[in-house]
């Protein structure tokens, strides 16, 4: 205590001679800073406030502190007591993974150590077998689990490397807990995660940090990218073209976006202007979606600046974008300090002046995006600020609510404080806590994130069950209706949106005989200018007549290529394919990163073990019905209940074989019947159409609807049919045609984006 009480005193006298009387004798000194193994760089050589950084080479980490700052009293903070170095990244203990061996067993792991994984007996290996400690401090690849098939409902979710977790039940609503072992690490992602009832984990699967472990921007372009992409989408505005009338549809959804850069302890210049090319980059791209967000961009220095005021887009004097990045590209940096803000606290004023003067306050949707190194050195813990400004906006209802609230915090070079800031982020679904080693490529990351704004596949709003048509077209925007003209007669089919060009459809659609149609009799609706039929060269219906199998419909598959990219809007949007790329990024929405390594897996092996994550036996999908869009819902037999499915296939007409292998091929899911449940069966106009999934606000295409065994006679009428106990429908599994997807749809050169599948 008495030490403390002359520190004050010494400080204090310290503080009169250095800062009243600017003397220069006050400057710190490069005594005992050097490191060990690294260098350091000075951001304002000795001078008050000037940073020291230490650097180390790749694979290493300065310790025991990544940046020191030079105090008014000529004292570093933290004060350099004990020596530096530079010490070898170290990953977390990946030997707590349960049910498997970690080879080879080391009591600790440091960068480029690699480790496999062998599960127990009995348990399948979930994620990657091999992985490696990364320079970020993490391993490579997503968490591995190895688990059995155990009857519960929600998968085992694993337990993160140098983590634990309490909680061995996974039953509907049960909870898992998870820390993280020992105190020199923080646990970023849900300490608690309760098994739902659509059989996945709430949160987000949980990763143990070292003082040293980074995000990588590619990290932050996947997880940020696809919480904000998401954000953005649903609030798009649009035209809807109904009976020749434009309406414009505006939603009363307003989104205001606070951005804050607070490092204000670290920044020399080129952080700055790193962080300034990374807003810009950020506003831009946002403005490629069609929503017109109202911005407040604050950047702390030594003091706040603020370079946009969102104030503005409310009085008449509405900023364009052309003008708020000339304010962005011109504000100078200032570089002496006065006073003390707190920048969560600025937001808060801003909300309760919108709050003031905005009727409908209550539908304002708030973005705020936070860049600060930890110190929050302008004011005091921001803890209390945030907590209200929950209050004002989630109102008590944090479920309800969720979807007007994001904040996202970005801890740059952070070493201090991580615990709090974590706790500071507000949001669903995704990561909202990242941590960056540096301001650098910052921009980079933000450009990739929101590269294809065309992106978002499958994304649709859920409108109850009685939708109505307006609302259906959101629901399903990927829906396309195909007609074939010819001359003796038109029919038609549905087809999917599968990317800005192209609809997905079956090929028998344009079997005419034996003969595929050209295309000048066929017309997309809305859209009618067909450029090419694409139909997979393995389909001819007349292959297996000679054995009994009058029409034959393996490789049903036929991309239409339109002459033009379709608009994408929230009415009309690609469905998410298999094996893409924005699949895997859709899906880890809903997924873990694990099932998401299976999906991908699935994919390039090519194994069609889709039973395994995608669909489950007498797992609901459903399909549309041409007349007014209704859903029809349906299970997929698979295992032992498929051949009892299939077998029903005999019963066709046209068919003269007891082979049923040799009429549905393994490319064909068998649904209908009444058991488990009674299915809906499909009607003539629906063939083409999408098989589908959802997950959440994600549709995949799993299948498209092919034949049935049966001409059910209610089918007449239109809409929604029951099935009997015999009829069946083969739905054309659309993993097993990935390579000719993507031999068009990924074609590279040609006047259209292609889709990018994963390798
Ligand atoms: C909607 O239609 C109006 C009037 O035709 C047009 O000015 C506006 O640009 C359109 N908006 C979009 C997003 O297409
Ligand atoms: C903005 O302009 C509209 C129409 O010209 C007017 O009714 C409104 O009062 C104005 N609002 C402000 C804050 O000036
Ligand atoms: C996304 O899904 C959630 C949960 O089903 C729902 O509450 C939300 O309204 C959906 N968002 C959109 C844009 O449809
Ligand atoms: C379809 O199969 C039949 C019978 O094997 C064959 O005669 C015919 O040429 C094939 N058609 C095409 C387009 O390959
Ligand atoms: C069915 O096949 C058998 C033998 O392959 C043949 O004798 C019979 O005539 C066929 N029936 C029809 C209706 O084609």
């Amino acid at each position: 205590i008495a030490k403390a009480k002359l520190y004050t005193i010494y400080a204090f006298f310290f503080y009169i001679y250095c800062v009243l009387g600017n003397l220069v004798w006050c400057l710190c000194t490069e005594e005992k800073v050097q490191i060990e193994g690294g260098t350091y760089t000075l951001s304002n050589q000795l001078q008050e406030a000037s940073i020291l950084s230490y650097h180390c080479e790749e694979g290493h980490y300065p310790y025991p502190h990544l940046v020191r700052v030079c105090k008014f009293n000529g004292l570093w903070e933290p004060a350099p007591t004990k020596p530096s170095k530079c010490r070898p990244v170290q990953c977390p203990d990946p030997t707590v993974v349960e049910n498997a061996n970690v080879l080879p067993r080391e009591n600790q792991y440091f960068h480029q150590n690699e480790i496999r994984y062998e599960c127990y007996g009995g348990y399948e290996l979930y994620g990657p077998s091999h992985r490696t400690c990364l320079a970020s401090g993490k391993w490579s690849g997503p968490h591995p689990v190895c688990r059995r098939d155990s009857g519960d409902h929600c998968p085992d979710p694993g337990i993160p490397p140098g983590g634990s977790r309490t909680g061995t039940l996974f039953g509907i609503g049960e909870k898992v807990t998870y820390t993280c072992n020992g105190n020199k690490m923080i646990l970023i992602g849900s300490e608690e995660r309760v098994c739902q009832e659509d059989g996945h984990w709430s949160g987000i699967e949980p990763t143990c940090y070292y003082q040293h472990t980074y995000d990588s921007p590619l990290e932050v372009s996947h997880v940020f990218g696809g919480g904000i992409k998401h954000t953005f989408a649903s609030l798009q505005t649009e035209n809807v073209t109904q009976e020749g009338r434009t309406i414009k549809l505006t939603k009363s959804e307003i989104l205001n976006i606070y951005i804050a850069l607070d490092i204000s302890s670290s920044i020399n210049q080129e952080q700055f202007e790193n962080a300034r090319k990374a807003v810009l980059t950020l506003i831009e791209k946002i403005a490629s979606f069609s929503v017109t967000p109202n911005y407040e961009i604050i950047f702390f220095s030594a003091k706040p600046i603020e370079v946009v005021n969102i104030l503005s887009f409310f009085d008449n004097k509405t900023k364009s974008l052309a003008d708020m990045v000339k304010e962005l590209e011109t504000f100078k940096i200032q570089s002496k300090s006065s006073g003390l803000q707190v920048h969560s606290f600025y937001v808060f004023i801003k909300m309760a002046i919108i709050k003031q003067r905005q009727a409908n306050f209550k539908e304002h949707q708030h973005v705020i995006i936070v860049f600060t190194d930890g110190g929050y050195n302008m004011g005091g813990n921001p803890t209390e600020t945030v907590n209200s400004i929950k209050a004002e906006i989630l109102m008590d209802k944090p479920k309800e609510r969720a979807e007007h609230l994001d904040i996202y915090i970005f801890g740059v070079g952070t070493q201090i404080y991580d615990r709090n800031l974590k706790s500071l982020t507000v949001g669903t679904g995704e990561k909202h806590f990242f941590r960056l080693q540096t301001l650098q490529d910052l921009h980079k990351t933000f450009d990739e994130i929101i590269k294809d704004v065309k992106g978002l596949c499958g994304l649709h709003r859920n409108y109850g069950d009685m939708p109505n048509l307006r609302q259906k077209r959101q629901k399903y925007p990927w829906v396309m209706f195909v007609s074939i003209m010819t001359d003796e007669k038109t029919s038609n089919c549905l087809g999917s949106l599968v990317s800005p060009r192209f609809v997905l459809t079956a090929a028998h659609c344009f079997t005419v005989g034996d003969f595929i149609e050209k295309m000048s009799n066929v017309k997309v609706e809305l859209y009618d200018d067909v450029q090419k039929i694409h139909t997979h060269p393995k389909y001819n219906i007349s292959s297996k007549r000679h054995r009994g199998i009058h029409e034959f419909y393996d490789y049903d598959v036929a991309l239409i290529e339109l002459v033009k990219d379709v608009p994408i809007s929230p009415s009309l949007r690609p469905i998410c394919l298999p094996c893409t790329e924005e699949t895997n990024g859709a899906l880890r929405q809903t997924l873990t990163l694990s099932e998401i390594f299976v999906f991908h897996n699935i994919c390039y092996i090519f194994s069609f073990n889709i039973e395994r994550l995608l669909l489950t036996n007498n797992d609901r999908i459903g399909f549309l019905t041409k007349r007014n869009l209704v859903e029809k819902d349906a299970h997929i037999k698979l295992g032992e209940n498929r051949p009892d499915c299939i077998i029903k296939a005999l019963q066709a007409k046209g068919i003269n074989t007891t082979n049923v292998a040799e009429v549905v091929t393994d490319s064909f899911l068998c649904s209908g019947g009444d058991y488990p449940a009674i299915d809906k069966i499909a009607c003539r106009g629906d063939s083409g159409g999408a098989v589908f999934k959802n997950y959440l606000n994600r549709t995949i295409q799993v299948a498209l609807v092919s034949w049935g065994n049966k001409v059910m006679k209610k089918c007449e009428l239109g809409g929604v049919v029951e099935s009997d106990k015999d009829s069946r429908d083969f739905h054309f599994n659309i993993f097993k045609v990935v390579p000719f997807l993507k031999s068009i749809l990924g074609k590279t050169g040609q006047d259209y984006v292609p889709l990018v599948f994963v390798d």
